[in-house]
């Protein structure tokens, strides 16, 4: 696979309660062999009844996360939140801090947090004031969306984050309103990021890698979520060059889930508890994977054996 960037970045998209640290961990152990450079970034870490969530920090204190690039990610409402987040984050030793303005949950964006922000560049003005103070500490990014109905909203913001000290700006090129699915907005996203001065991450319904090889003669970098998710081995076959078969990819997931399984295991209370846990995962199974497979585990959560 030939990549245009000498210095092309693969990054890992956070997914609430799916790439946690128990995922993380076994998918780098799995697939991470002689990566130096895959970026993981952590669910959105966010305060709640005035304190920074403690099972969101563990997430990123935890011993799993030992010999991986790991990248905290924040959600925060305005400049008082963002410091609490950012200081906290910094005594727990974060080197990188990711931003979140694209969550389009809706009781975040009717806060003002995730693709909320959007909306206030008042707020992320205050903010882009105080980062400098920040520089010799941390480096910063950002993730966003590219508005909350209409895409001409990151247009207002090119100004504001263009004189914020970034490393890169992820972007998802849709609205807030579109959550995770219809037309990607590549038009727009294009007239977004020829302002904006800082290198782009392009993110979204990626899952192949010759569609990870287009990319890169475009974008610095790609951030993958529930591409890597049901085909885990993608960034090892494009670094490689070598595609795995339709059964390979299935053993792979199969594979991470059920190994992500017996870690959680150790971590979690009861049986119950388990299969909530990675009923999740189902969802995001490879399309070629048996339906009767898939449909077990998403009502046991857990099946091993299938091959
Ligand atoms: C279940 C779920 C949880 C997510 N959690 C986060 C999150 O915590 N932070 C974030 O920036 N994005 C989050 N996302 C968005 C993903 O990081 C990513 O932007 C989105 O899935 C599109 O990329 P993909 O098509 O490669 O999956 C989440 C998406 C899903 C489906």
């Amino acid at each position: 696979m030939k990549i245009k960037q000498d210095n092309f970045q693969l990054m890992v998209a956070p997914l609430q309660g799916l790439t946690e640290a128990a995922w993380r961990s076994v998918h780098h152990d799995m697939f991470g062999d002689g990566w130096n450079t895959v970026e993981y970034f952590t669910p959105f870490i966010r305060v709640e009844k005035g304190e920074v969530r403690p099972r969101d920090l563990r997430d990123f204190t935890s011993e799993l996360n030992r010999g991986l690039m790991l990248t905290p990610q924040i959600i925060f409402r305005d400049a008082d939140e963002w410091r609490m987040l950012v200081d906290t984050l910094l005594k727990a030793g974060a080197k990188r801090i990711d931003m979140n303005l694209g969550c389009p949950f809706v009781p975040q964006v009717r806060k003002g947090r995730g693709a909320g922000m959007l909306c206030h560049p008042d707020r992320l003005e205050e903010i882009a004031e105080i980062m400098p103070s920040y520089a010799d500490s941390v480096k910063f990014s950002v993730k966003m969306r590219l508005g909350v109905d209409d895409p001409a909203e990151a247009l207002c913001l090119t100004d504001i984050l263009n004189s914020m000290p970034l490393r890169h700006v992820t972007v998802h090129p849709r609205t807030a309103v579109q959550q995770y699915k219809g037309d990607l907005l590549l038009a727009d996203m294009d007239t977004f990021t020829s302002r904006l001065e800082h290198p782009v991450i392009f993110n979204g319904e990626i899952s192949s890698p010759s569609q990870i090889a287009a990319l890169s003669s475009v974008y610095s970098g790609v951030m993958v979520g529930r591409g890597l998710l049901a085909r885990p081995s993608l960034f090892s076959e494009f670094l490689s060059g070598e595609e795995l078969s339709p059964v390979q990819q299935e053993e792979a997931y199969l594979s991470l889930v059920n190994t992500t399984s017996d870690v959680l295991a150790q971590k979690l209370c009861g049986a119950a508890q388990l299969r909530e846990k990675m009923r999740p995962y189902w969802e995001y199974a490879p399309s070629s994977l048996d339906r009767k497979i898939v449909k077990q585990g998403k009502k046991h959560g857990i099946i091993k054996n299938v091959y």
